[in-house]
């Protein structure tokens, strides 16, 4: 028999709105993900842009609502006043490779409107100046002033409005060009911040961070009142020089809830400095699996076999899908605090898209960000869970405990319809969820969406593009406030009541 979990709700207690921006993805000029990728002006695919019309129609259809560009480590070398008006071919010093420099500002801001987009610039905090990150403010948003007339000299007469800003990316870290210590980041915060303000006051900055409270405290106390939002990094399975490991998909499922407990750390740290209800986290850079770049913290050459082999659609599967649901629903869960995720990339390396001559495969987590972007709703309505556990192999080798049932409750504030996540994360085991509405109003039918293939290791590639995909049910309710809902082992739904 299954296991069993009992999913109580109480539609009518909202705990709080979801920001649709944690849907976001990340761009960076990377190996294909942006020539090759989104921008390939020599394929019959794309547009009279170079943008992939097949890339731009994916990411419409699960409505897309940020991108963060250019990087990433690429960004600490990036000399943005280069790549608008005339271009020239420059060494990238992140990955050691020549970078076109073809996809610039102008293109990255119409590749984002194309999709309907936000864009969400991250400025060079590296090798770049306070005098940069605000020329880069005027160049895109104002009317006037030098870098405001360039803009209109390269063809674009109205300012182009971006409103999410970043100051940097990982400049806490070693391996990043123009690392700092924390009190040269605070400085620097503030005499960006400052600039870039004073240029428009009306964007929204973010600020590159870390689970730590030595490291937030130094740079809000000198400059939190000019920010918006802190940014965190994660990646919980990480390739090595060698190239990638390979893991079993226990051992990627036992780290379901990292992600988690690192939001209720900087929940904690921005409470303890008296920024909690200010400042947001922006969990702009996030997957299950880290990139594969050989070399990178050692002089050696980029090793492009292992970039490539890093792309290989056969590394994505169940696991990516069901760990990234459970990083949405940590999102929609603390939805107080977090406001933006960008899923890290958009296509290519461990992305969610592949791209190819003839075209994409939509890779397991697509699938789950089409059920959480088109079938979840703005409120996220209380709920109480109660699940079995079950003991995995963690990487080193020692037990850990998971929940079989991972669970969110959302409503249609508009309409009341509900769509209620349910994560099956067990490998073998289906599990049965029974759903109790309290105090509910009755809901007329039930469909349910489920992202599954045949195992645990199922992908989606050219030749079997659907191996992983949604399969649709319609229940049928005897009591639509005391039901069951199946959910088979490895899988991802999203259940959908109608209010009645
Ligand atoms: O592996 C991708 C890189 O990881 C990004 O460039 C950087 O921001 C992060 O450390």
């Amino acid at each position: 028999m299954n296991q069993q979990a009992v999913l109580d709700i109480l539609p009518d207690h909202v705990d709080g709105k979801r920001d649709f921006m944690v849907f976001g993805h990340f761009l960076e000029h990377f190996h294909r993900q942006v020539y090759g990728g989104v921008y390939d002006p020599g394929s019959h695919l794309s547009d009279e842009n170079g943008f992939r019309r097949d890339v731009i129609e994916a990411l419409r259809q699960i409505k897309t609502p940020v991108i963060r560009w250019p990087g990433g480590c690429f960004v600490s070398a990036y000399p943005w006043k280069k790549g608008v008006g005339r271009r020239v071919p420059y060494y990238d010093k992140a990955w050691r490779v020549e970078e076109p420099n073809s996809f610039g500002t102008d293109e990255f801001v119409a590749f984002c409107r194309a999709v309907g987009a936000e864009p969400f610039i991250c400025t060079n905090a590296g090798a770049g100046s306070p005098e940069d990150m605000s020329d880069w403010v005027e160049y895109c948003n104002l009317e006037i002033g030098e870098w405001a007339a360039q803009r209109r000299a390269n063809g674009h007469g109205e300012p182009f409005d971006v409103r999410y800003w970043s100051i940097g990316n990982e400049n806490y870290g070693s391996w990043e060009m123009g690392a700092k210590t924390a009190e040269e980041w605070a400085r620097l915060v503030l005499e960006s911040a400052k600039m870039m303000k004073r240029v428009d006051h009306t964007i929204e900055l973010a600020i590159a961070s870390i689970p730590d409270l030595d490291w937030n405290a130094k740079v809000l106390r000198e400059a939190g009142d000019l920010l918006d939002w802190v940014s965190i990094h994660g990646y919980w399975s990480s390739a090595s020089d060698e190239g990638i490991f390979e893991k079993g998909y226990d051992n990627l499922i036992a780290r379901a809830f990292e992600p988690e407990e690192r939001i209720v750390t900087v929940k904690h740290i921005l409470g303890s400095l008296g920024y909690l209800g200010k400042l947001r986290i922006a969990f702009d850079e996030w997957n299950l699996r880290g990139w594969c770049h050989p070399n990178f913290m050692r002089f050696g050459a980029a090793d492009h076999a292992l970039m490539d082999a890093n792309d290989i659609n056969s590394n994505y599967n169940m696991a990516d899908a069901v760990f990234t649901a459970c990083f949405l629903n940590s999102c929609l869960r603390h939805c107080d605090v977090v406001g933006m995720a960008n899923f890290s990339p958009v296509v290519n390396t461990v992305g969610a898209i592949f791209t190819h001559a003839d075209g994409i495969v939509l890779r397991p987590t697509y699938h789950v960000f089409d059920l959480f972007a088109n079938h979840t709703y703005d409120e996220i309505v209380h709920s109480v869970l109660a699940s079995p556990s079950f003991e995995v192999a963690s990487e080193e080798d020692s037990a850990t405990s998971v929940p079989q049932l991972d669970a969110v409750a959302t409503r249609d504030s508009a309409t009341g319809r509900m769509g209620i996540t349910l994560v099956n994360l067990h490998g073998a085991d289906a599990i049965t969820c029974r759903i109790r509405g309290l105090g509910a109003s009755a809901f007329a039918d039930a469909t349910t969406r489920t992202v599954n293939g045949d195992a645990v290791d199922s992908y989606n590639d050219v030749d079997q593009p659907e191996a992983v995909s949604i399969f649709t049910a319609e229940l049928t309710l005897d009591d639509s406030s005391d039901f069951s809902v199946e959910c088979p082992a490895h899988s991802v739904t999203v259940l959908n009541l109608n209010a009645g």
